[in-house]
């Protein structure tokens, strides 16, 4: 009981003292308020209201007086920041003598506003927010807002997870067994057995201790379809679902029409990934294998981007070693100036050609040309200045190639970047007991591998030194979840020493981090490569043979296209990257020029030449703007619920591209979405269709043309609207 008196005391003492603080400062204000009468005439009636309300509670009418002036007080402040401050000043009050009137003051002040200013305080804020997250009803779809529909709101969804979610939670309430057990024993089961899921029962009748196919059939009768589940029907010791593409279409087709970036996610939110790729050597033309990484690393940059990692692309040029000896000696006995000017490449080449055929006869040029880099080590400033000649000539024809690519960097941090960093990595190697010298090189000796050189008598560093100084560099700037080395698999036994090696100097955790994207050989019909035989295929050679000859096919296919030029190299290009993308990056390639440039079969323009006839549609019928509203159960032909099929597919084929780095699981949806899309356009009509089924079809339209286009930005090639 004295708790209470004393509460009691407290607040009378606090009412004795807050009217006097307060009063002051909402009478100023509410003096002011009262300047326009009619303001007033609305202003007070509903907080008497809400009083009388208010009082009808027996506990607060105890306290009558002191909340009546606190009402007061409050009611006439019209600056939400003054009400705060008197708030807080409560609030920092140990004990809460009035709480419940407080909230009641609180509700009528809400109140009070909105009388007061009903203009001021729109709905148009809240609804917004509010409507956002409601998750679209199956069909018949509604999309009101067409502003809601531009705008990114939505965050995209992947459907395909969704799907798997429903199935195992039917047949976890089935078999009392956990979801999380089943998703991942849910499998595609392949074209043809006429089920969109299965569930093999193996794995569930060894815990379940029950034959498969008696498992099978009881879950298939205790699960009861409905909303996106269509049937479960028992096979054998399967379980085969079969769902239904409409149900999922209602909510899909909006996510991809709403959300230009459908197929993304915050996967890699907070993560960075560092990809090392093209990483051509100065002094040489870029080679074919360059190209692939080239193409390979851009795609597997913006699949990570799509992903949401921080993605840091860095191309690791080869501008630093012995050839620059070589170079230098060359350059000096034969070298023209206004011919390196002139035709960087050629010229370049030359020397580098001429000085292995000399060598081959007088090996003294060879100690000359170890000579000649370690005074570019040393910093000798004549060599410097060489050097940066060829590397800054090399560079420029780099940017040529890598513009008619579309091929961007965050870095081009050179192998002479890590020369210094590279001495401290021996140092440090020494110090620490992990390097040791053999006869006249410093090795780092790992287990199960061939020892890794990293000094040879004769050089300060070498390309490992500088392998291990870059990771060792990338590591500390950057903290990335992981490295990508997007590099031929020549080079895969050196990849494991340099990423064994950097593990035992503690750069990185031992089997973390580091990953070698490798790929197979690329062989053009010109022929095999050897720079030193200067038996070269130059690279904007290939690019402008390709380009022309897409000119030519686009010349007979469609004689009268505007910007035929652009469109030529968008397709030239996109025929040369996608043959790359389209195979198992570690298979080699074998280009055959007529094969990658037909707009048939498995090829870029065939993709490409899709997504430009979705686009005619949509010009043909003067459609700007997906349609507002239309009504997806109206998508009867199984063609079209493979296309919904496909296009839920999307999110997750992204994730597994760029989590096993393997950009060719995008090229093949991309293939198949488009032959799916041409079956459908070939069979159903989408112009001529009746109003309703128009309005759906062309909503499925803009779906197809929307994926494909997104998909192909992944693999780095354009989607030209008309070829
Ligand atoms: N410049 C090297 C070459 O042409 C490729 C470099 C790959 N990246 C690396 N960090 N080693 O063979």
């Amino acid at each position: 009981m004295p708790k209470k008196r004393n509460r009691k005391a407290k607040a009378r003492r606090r009412h004795g003292r807050l009217p006097s603080t307060i009063r002051k400062r909402p009478r100023k204000k509410a003096r002011h308020l009262r300047k326009p009468p009619a303001k007033r005439v609305h202003h007070k009636p509903p907080a008497r209201k809400t009083r009388r309300t208010a009082i009808k509670d027996r506990r607060r009418r105890l306290k009558k007086k002191g909340v009546k002036r606190r009402l007061h007080a409050r009611i006439r402040k019209p600056a939400r920041k003054k009400t705060h401050k008197i708030s807080h000043a409560k609030v920092s009050r140990p004990r809460k003598v009035s709480h419940k009137p407080r909230e009641v003051q609180k509700r009528i002040h809400r109140k009070h506003a909105v009388v007061r200013r009903p203009k001021r305080v729109p709905p148009k804020r809240h609804p917004r927010p509010a409507k956002r997250p409601v998750p679209p009803t199956p069909a018949p779809v509604q999309i009101v807002d067409r502003r809601r529909q531009q705008t990114p709101s939505i965050q995209p969804k992947d459907f395909i997870r969704e799907i798997k979610s429903r199935i195992a939670g039917a047949v976890s309430s089935a078999s009392g067994l956990d979801s999380t057990e089943i998703i991942p024993l849910l499998e595609r089961p392949p074209e043809g057995i006429g089920a969109d899921f299965a569930l093999p029962c193996f794995t569930l009748a060894r815990t379940m201790k029950k034959d498969p196919r008696l498992i099978a059939m009881d879950l298939s009768h205790a699960i009861a379809p409905s909303g996106l589940l269509k049937e479960a029907k028992p096979a054998g010791a399967y379980l085969n679902f079969l769902v239904d593409w409409n149900v999922v279409a209602a909510g899909l087709l909006p996510s991809i029409l709403r959300n230009s970036r459908y197929g993304s996610s915050r996967l890699g939110e907070g993560k960075t990934i560092v990809v090392d790729f093209s990483s051509p050597n100065i002094a040489k033309p870029m080679s074919v294998g360059h190209l692939r990484s080239t193409t390979i690393g851009d795609s597997l940059c913006r699949m990570h981007r799509f992903l949401g990692y921080r993605v840091i692309g860095d191309n690791h040029l080869g501008d630093w070693g012995t050839q620059f000896g070589k170079m230098i000696v060359a350059y000096r006995k034969w070298g023209h100036p206004d011919k390196l000017e002139k035709s960087p490449v050629e010229e370049m080449l030359r020397l580098y050609v001429k000085f292995h055929e000399d060598a081959e006869v007088d090996p003294k040029l060879e100690d000359e040309a170890r000579l000649a880099f370690k005074r570019l080590e040393d910093g000798d400033k004549e060599h410097l200045e060489l050097w940066k000649k060829f590397s800054e000539l090399s560079k420029a024809e780099f940017g040529k190639v890598y513009r008619l690519l579309g091929v961007k960097f965050d870095m081009w941090l050179g192998e002479s970047f890590y020369d210094s960093m590279a001495k401290e990595v021996i140092e440090q190697a020494l110090k620490n007991n992990v390097a040791k010298w053999s006869e006249h090189a410093l090795i780092i000796e790992l287990e199960g591998q061939v020892p890794l050189i990293i000094r040879k008598s004769d050089e300060a560093t070498v390309y490992s030194t500088r392998d291990l100084a870059a990771i060792n560099y990338r590591m500390k700037k950057f903290r990335p979840e992981r490295i990508l080395y997007v590099v031929g698999s020549e080079q895969k036994s050196y990849m494991e020493q340099v990423f064994a090696a950097a593990g035992k100097l503690g750069y990185v955790k031992p089997g973390q981090n580091l990953a070698h994207v490798q790929f197979g050989m690329m062989s053009l019909p010109e022929g095999k490569m050897s720079t030193r035989k200067g038996r070269v295929v130059l690279l904007d050679h290939v690019i402008s043979e390709v380009v022309d000859l897409a000119e030519k096919t686009i010349m007979i296919k469609n004689p009268e296209l505007k910007g035929r030029k652009k469109v030529a190299q968008e397709v030239g290009i996109g025929a040369l990257k996608y043959a790359d993308l389209s195979r198992d990056r570690i298979k080699d390639v074998r280009f055959d020029w007529d094969e990658i440039l037909s707009f048939e079969g498995d090829t870029g323009p065939y993709v490409q030449y899709t997504h430009a006839r979705a686009c005619s549609i949509l010009r043909k019928g003067k459609i700007k703007a997906p349609p507002e509203r239309f009504d997806t159960g109206l998508l009867k032909d199984p063609k079209e619920a493979l296309i919904i099929r496909k296009l839920a597919e999307f999110p997750e084929t992204v994730a597994r591209a760029a989590e096993d780095c393997k950009p060719h699981y995008i090229a093949n949806y991309v293939f198949s979405l488009a032959t799916l899309f041409n079956e459908f356009y070939q069979s159903i009509p989408v112009l001529k269709a009746k109003r309703a089924e128009r309005g759906t079809r062309v909503a499925l339209v803009f779906s197809v043309r929307n994926v494909l286009k997104s998909g192909l930005d992944l693999l780095g090639i354009e989607a030209p609207e008309e070829m």
